[in-house]
């Protein structure tokens, strides 16, 4: 990773990260372990938990307390636990979040009903209990979102709908906790390599290819360029932005689902 994370930039804070054990969201915890912060990871398998936190100790300070962020109860016991251990929350990463391609007639109702739950109910019960453990005004909230918020995608109702509503989460709890200081933002991944959930939309050599070349950028995103927006994000150099829904994918939305669609070969 780039000099910018050993920068101290998030030097005795404190963040929160669900769904940390993996993917963007680890890449993200890195980072903030990195540049100073102490981090709570959270997740919902105890075993991937702890050797994601173990990694994360190699470069600082961090811990892992497994929850699920469907449930309110789980998510509010664990942010008391995190503000125990490590004092008031100045970060909130709201990244746990469910995927797998299907049309809609090939997915069952609670099929679209959990992966709504994870991500529309879970970004909110997470914000809605960091809330009151939050350092008050400096604290943020980052939600990540997806190109599927805006941009219609076979395959994709579940996550399209979910997406949608996470950012308007992220532009309604924007108004609502601005006059305390608190600022809301998305962050927007395009394709990242190496995650899950390009492994299953992207799963072939074949179909990587073809997006990569479709893309204005003409290469996938790393989790290091999402890590790097998001510290942006999370650092004071971000301090008058609110309520924004920040785009890192390489340009793949200015071409549409299309793009996507015609490399999935759909
Ligand atoms: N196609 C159709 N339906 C699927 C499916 C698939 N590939 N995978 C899961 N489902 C359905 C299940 O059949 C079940 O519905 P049913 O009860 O009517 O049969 C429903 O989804 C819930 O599945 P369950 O196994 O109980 O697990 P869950 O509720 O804990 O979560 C996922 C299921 C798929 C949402 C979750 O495991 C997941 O998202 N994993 C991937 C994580 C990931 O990729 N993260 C990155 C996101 S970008």
């Amino acid at each position: 990773m780039s000099d910018v994370f050993k920068s101290g930039l998030l030097q005795g804070k404190v963040a929160f990260i669900t769904g940390g054990s993996s993917g963007i969201n680890l890449g993200i915890a890195e980072a903030f372990v990195k540049a100073g912060a102490k981090v709570v990871i959270n997740g919902r398998n105890v075993e991937k938990l702890e050797g994601a936190v173990k990694g994360l100790q190699q470069h600082g300070t961090a811990m892992g307390l497994p929850a699920d962020v469907r449930s309110y109860e789980s998510v509010e016991k664990a942010m008391k636990a995190a503000r125990d251990a490590y004092g008031e929350l100045d970060i909130l990463v709201c990244g746990a979040a469910g995927n797998f391609p299907a049309p809609a007639l090939g997915m069952s109702s609670n099929g679209f009903k959990s992966v709504l739950e994870i991500d529309v109910l879970g970004t909110f019960n997470a914000c809605r209990a960091a809330f009151e453990h939050m350092r008050k005004p400096g604290a943020c909230v980052l939600n990540i979102s997806a190109p599927q918020a805006y941009l219609p995608m076979a395959m994709q109702a579940h996550v399209c709908a979910a997406k949608a509503g996470v950012d308007m989460i992220t532009r309604t709890l924007a108004i609502e906790w601005g006059g305390v200081g608190v600022r809301v933002n998305s962050i927007t991944p395009g394709p990242i390599e190496d995650t899950e959930g390009m492994n299953r939309l992207a799963p072939s050599d074949d179909t990587r290819k073809k997006l990569t070349q479709a893309l204005p950028l003409q290469r996938f995103g790393t989790k290091q360029d999402i890590a790097q927006l998001a510290l942006f994000l999370a650092s004071d150099a971000a301090s008058y932005i609110t309520g924004s829904i920040m785009v890192c994918d390489g340009g793949q939305s200015l071409l549409g689902s299309g793009l996507m669609l015609q490399a999935m070969g759909m």
